[in-house]
């Protein structure tokens, strides 16, 4: 993907002294009392601004936090305890800076952070007024927010329309990176992970990687349905009976590929849908009518294992089963050990998967893990971002 790269502007000097304005993804959960209960992608905005002050530059960074409503600033809205969490991280003091559309005072070797930008009126809709006011606030604007990139609003795409320069910083080049090597060019087997409650929620991601993958896994209601297309009987489980014809489809364009959607030969099933339900294991063909599917069975665990560990590129998105009830994880662990154990180049997004992957401790053998929650879901659907478009139409100048 041509982009400038902000990393190679920071190597030729171009960055010494320049306004440089960061749009990073800081919106990170909350607990009640305001404190952070997860602090990933602030960890991991760390390095495109740590780059920027090494590089000289006079730095702002914002984000957005929640989905506030414009023009009226809530106290919960504030990127205050944001601000403090990079400060600890960045052994510095971050300075937050409220009302700044119209001019921020900032000098090169500082850092400030500028308050939720959600706040801003025009920013959703990326007002070209809005937009021109945040290109005048910086000569380089840095583009790092993969978890936003599927957004085109104010600072994640209107700035990149109008600023001297807009470039790629290092955790969007990271994510373009990785998602380009699992699958424009992947190292072969790729298999594919798709799990979930629902089919219509990830149909089209389906049907895009029909068209790519070698083994196409499927899991939880989505696995349900396929099963129930494939004719056996999933009792009362979660399953989308009218998307049937959509699951066949999908199954066709794989045979017809030498391809695979790997169906589950035995599964885990109880009788209600609870953490103390008699689990009990069963083979496919045996689900009776009052059967609760939570998990794939150990079986289909390990034939799934063995082709995990022998696949050249896996990208994983969501668990196979209710993981979080002990009685219905082994399904999820097992992949994800196999997943482990593989040398195939491993890539996961998502709120559940990143769960599942922080459960069984296996950040550090995963090739990369996406900070991106809908946006990865749109990089998999085969769609290209807003971000990485008008970023590629800078760079053509
Ligand atoms: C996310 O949490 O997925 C991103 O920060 C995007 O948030 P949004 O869905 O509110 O745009």
């Amino acid at each position: 993907m041509n982009v400038i790269r902000f990393s190679d502007l920071c190597a030729n000097g171009s960055a010494q002294g320049q306004r440089v304005f960061i749009r990073a993804d800081l919106n990170v959960p909350q607990g009640v009392d305001g404190h952070i209960t997860e602090d990933t992608r602030i960890r991991a905005s760390v390095p495109c601004i740590q780059m920027a002050l090494d590089a000289g530059a006079a730095v702002m960074v914002t984000s957005h936090l929640g989905r506030p409503t414009e023009g009226d600033f809530q106290a919960a809205d504030s990127l205050a305890p944001v601000a403090k969490r990079l400060g600890e991280l960045l052994g510095r003091d971050v300075p937050l800076i409220a009302n700044w559309v119209d001019g921020v005072s900032v000098a090169p070797g500082q850092l400030v952070m500028l308050e939720n930008c959600r706040v801003n009126k025009g920013e959703k809709k990326n007002a070209p007024e809005l937009a021109h006011k945040l290109a005048a606030l910086c000569d380089i604007f840095v583009h790092d927010a993969f978890g936003t990139a599927h957004r085109a609003e104010g600072t994640t795409y209107g700035i990149a329309q109008f600023a001297p320069i807009a470039c790629a910083g290092p955790l969007l080049a990271a994510e373009i990176d990785a998602i380009s090597k699992a699958l424009a060019n992947p190292k072969r087997p790729l298999a594919a992970i798709v799990a979930g409650s629902k089919v219509s929620t990830k149909l089209t991601i389906l049907k895009s990687l029909a068209n790519n993958v070698d083994q196409l896994i499927v899991g939880g209601g989505i696995a349900n349905t396929f099963m129930l297309a494939a004719g056996l009987n999933i009792g009362k489980s979660l399953a989308e009976p009218d998307l049937l014809d959509q699951a066949r489809a999908v199954i066709e364009i794989m045979k017809a590929r030498g391809a695979e959607v790997p169906i589950p030969t035995d599964v885990v099933t109880a009788k209600t849908f609870a953490a103390d339900a008699v689990a009990t294991v069963k083979k496919a063909t045996e689900v009776a009518d009052d059967d609760l599917i939570l998990d794939i069975g150990p079986e289909t665990a390990a034939k799934l294992a063995a082709q995990l560990k022998v696949a050249g590129t896996i990208v994983w998105n969501g668990p196979v089963g209710v993981f979080e009830f002990a009685a219905f994880e082994n399904g999820t662990k097992v992949i994800a050990q196999a997943i482990a154990e593989s040398s195939a180049f491993s890539i996961a997004g998502g709120g559940d998967t990143l769960a599942a992957i922080a459960k069984y401790g296996i950040e550090k053998q995963m090739g990369y893990i996406s900070t991106g929650g809908g946006a990865f879901l749109e990089v998999l659907e085969g769609k290209t971002l807003p971000a990485f478009e008008i970023l590629m139409k800078r760079a053509a100048g």
